[in-house]
C-alpha cells in the first residue's frame, strides 16, 4: 500500500514533523522523497526535544525499522548530503543500512548555486529563491546536459548507497511493503500549477510524485493534504490572505515561522480555504491533516471563506491557475469565530479540545469536504491528535 503526503499551501506546513510520526506510528516501512531538493527544510522534533532539520533525507530515517529512498526526481548536491548523512550517524542513525539513492536521481553542483545566486542578485531578488541552485539543475537537467548519481557509482560512499530506484521501489511494493512518499516545497509553489514564476522548479503535486520515483497511479491508496491552521509564505509571490500587521506578526512569534532552509522570516497571514480547495482537488486528496493549531491560541480564528470582485461582486471559492487574474481582480472576504484560549500541547483528544478548537476544525472539513484524520497540537512526535 502506497499513500502519498502533500503539502497544500507554500510549504512548511509540518511534513517533516507529520511523516515522522506516520511513519511511527502507522508503521511505514519505506519512505521516499520523489522531488525537489535541499531547498526543502523538514523539521523533525523527537520528544525529547532533539530537532533534526532534514534538507535531502526523507524525515521518516529517523524511526526504527524503516528505509529510505531518495527517488530519480530530486537533484542531490551530494556535499550537502554528505554533512546531512554526517549529522545523522552521529545522532546513531543507521543511515548506510537505511538510505538508498536512485542512479538516475540527478546531481546538483557548486555551478547551479552560483547560477541560482547570480540570477537571484541580477533580478534584485525578484523569486527569493533558497540559492540552494535548484533552477539551474532542474534546467541542465531538462538541457539533457547533466550528469546523475549513476556517475558516482564507483565511489564512496556512494557506491553502497546506490540503487536501481525502479527496481527497489517495485520490490517494496511486490513484496507489500507501506509505504509512504514525502512531497517537498508546497502545491502552490508547483511550476506548473503555483504561482508562476513565483515558484520552485518541480511539479511538487501528486504528478511530481509519481514521476519522480516511477509510481503507477493505481498503487496510491491515501493522497494526505497538509495545511498550517493558518498559512505562511517565505519568498516572494502573491500572499491574498496575508496579514503584515499585528496580527501576522503574533502568528510569526507564536509560531517561531522562520525558515528551515535560510532562516528567513516567513510571511504569515490566514486560512486561504478557496485555495485549499484547488490545492485538493489537482492533488486528489482523501484526508486531510491540520497542523500548529496550538499557534493560534488567543487570537480570534480568522479564515478566508471566498474571493469578491468589489467591482463586479463577482464570488469564486476556488482559487484557479490564472492566480493573476484573481490577485488583480479579486479580495479575499473572510469569516471569524472567536478563539480559544490556553495550551492545547498536551491535549491527546479531539472530546478534550477547547470547545472553539472544535468548531474551527468542523469548520475546515466542512468547508473543504474532506476528512480529518490528525491534528497536530505541538512540534514534538507524539503532540498529534488522531481523529478516527
Ligand atoms: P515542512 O517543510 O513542511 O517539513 O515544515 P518545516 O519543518 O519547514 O516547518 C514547520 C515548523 O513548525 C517546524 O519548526 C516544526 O517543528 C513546527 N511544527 C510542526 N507542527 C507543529 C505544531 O503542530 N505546532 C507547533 N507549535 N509547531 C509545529
Ligand atoms: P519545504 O519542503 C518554503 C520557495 C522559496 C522561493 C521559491 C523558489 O520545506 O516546504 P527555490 O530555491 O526552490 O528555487 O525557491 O520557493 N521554497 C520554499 N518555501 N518551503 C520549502 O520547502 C520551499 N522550497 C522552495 O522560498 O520563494
Ligand atoms: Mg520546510
Amino acid at each position: 500500500m502506497t499513500d502519498l503526503l502533500i503539502d497544500l499551501s507554500f510549504g512548511d506546513c509540518g511534513k517533516g514533523r507529520v511523516v515522522d510520526y506516520l511513519v511511527a506510528n502507522e508503521n511505514y516501512q519505506l519512505v521516499c522523497r520523489a522531488q525537489g531538493g535541499s531547498n526543502a527544510g523538514h523539521t523533525v522534533t523527537k520528544d525529547d526535544g532533539t530537532q533534526f532539520k532534514l534538507h535531502l533525507i526523507p524525515s521518516g530515517i529517523l524511526a526504527d525499522n524503516v528505509r529510505c529512498l531518495i527517488g530519480n526526481g530530486v537533484v542531490i548536491n551530494v556535499d550537502k548530503l554528505s554533512s546531512e548523512i554526517e549529522g545523522l550517524l552521529k545522532a546513531g542513525v543507521s543511515v548506510f543500512d537505511k538510505l538508498r539513492i536512485s542512479s538516475s536521481a540527478h546531481l546538483l553542483t557548486e555551478v547551479h548555486i552560483e547560477e541560482d545566486s547570480e540570477k537571484e542578485r541580477k533580478s534584485g531578488g525578484k523569486i527569493g529563491t533558497t540559492k540552494q541552485g535548484i533552477g539551474p539543475a532542474y534546467a541542465h537537467k531538462a538541457y539533457r546536459d547533466n550528469l546523475r548519481m549513476e556517475s558516482l557509482f564507483n565511489e564512496a560512499p556512494w557506491d553502497q548507497m546506490i540503487v536501481d530506484g525502479y527496481t527497489y521501489l517495485q520490490t517494496a511494493i511486490d513484496e507489500e511493503k507501506k509505504i509512504l512518499i514525502e512531497g517537498a516545497n508546497g502545491t502552490m509553489l508547483d511550476i506548473d500549477h503555483g504561482t508562476y514564476p513565483f515558484v520552485t522548479s518541480s511539479n511538487t503535486t501528486v504528478g511530481g510524485l509519481l514521476s519522480g520515483l516511477g509510481l503507477a497511479p493505481q498503487k496510491v491508496k491515501r493522497v494526505i493534504g497538509l495545511t498550517k491552521a493558518y498559512t505562511t509564505r517565505v519568498g516572494n509571490g502573491p500572499f491574498p490572505t496575508e496579514d503584515t500587521g499585528e496580527r501576522g506578526q503574533q502568528i510569526a512569534k507564536n509560531g517561531n515561522e522562520f525558515g528551515a532552509t535560510t532562516g528567513r522570516p516567513r510571511r504569515c497571514g490566514y486560512l486561504d480555504l478557496p485555495m485549499l480547495r484547488y490545492a485538493i482537488r489537482i492533488n486528489g486528496v482523501t484526508e486531510l491533516v491540520v497542523t500548529k493549531l496550538d499557534v493560534l491560541s488567543g487570537m480570534p480564528l480568522k479564515y478566508c471563506y471566498a474571493y469578491k470582485n468589489p467591482k463586479t461582486e463577482e464570488i469564486i471559492t476556488e482559487w484557479a491557475s490564472d492566480w493573476e487574474h484573481i490577485v488583480d481582480n479579486f479580495k479575499p472576504v473572510y469569516s471569524s469565530i472567536e478563539g480559544f484560549g490556553g495550551d492545547i500541547k498536551e491535549t491527546r483528544d479531539y472530546d478534550s479540545l477547547p470547545t472553539m478548537a472544535k468548531r474551527y476544525l468542523m469548520m475546515i472539513e466542512s468547508e473543504l469536504g474532506v476528512p480529518i484524520t490528525y491534528v497536530s497540537v505541538g512540534p514534538k512526535r507524539n503532540q498529534m491528535i488522531k481523529m478516527i
